[in-house]
């Protein structure tokens, strides 16, 4: 089992997961952030932590939620790995609870 990071998170990045997770299994993109699977230890730290309610106990994704499960898994073997909190995206209230934002996911990170 794992915990899955969902479309809210998209824009938001607000980073209070990775402050409380133990074992560091958040990765990082442009515009979201993922878990990874074979590293989650399934703690529920992150759930209660996240300001708009992103992320799931994998057992209890919605049905319109599961492609989250392939996305978490996919990219957090591409994103680089986070363990420090830092502040969210500018427009971060702004998005919160916006519909469909897979569209808006950023998947690689612009070279330096
Ligand atoms: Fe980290 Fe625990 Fe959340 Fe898994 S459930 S991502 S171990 S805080
Ligand atoms: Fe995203 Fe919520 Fe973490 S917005 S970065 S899942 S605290």
């Amino acid at each position: 089992m794992t915990y899955v990071v969902t479309d809210n998170c998209i824009q938001c990045k607000h980073t209070d997961c990775v402050a409380v997770c133990p074992v560091q299994c958040f990765y990082e993109g442009p515009n979201f952030l993922v878990i990874h699977p074979e590293e989650c230890i399934d703690c529920d730290a992150c759930v209660p932590a996240c300001p708009v309610n992103a992320i799931y106990n994998e057992d209890k994704l919605p049905a319109e939620k599961k492609q989250f499960l392939l996305i978490n898994e996919q990219l957090s073997r591409l994103w680089p790995q986070i363990s420090d909190q830092k502040e969210p995206l500018p427009d971060a209230a702004k998005w919160d609870g916006v519909e469909n934002k897979l569209q808006y996911l950023i998947e690689t990170w612009e070279p330096a």
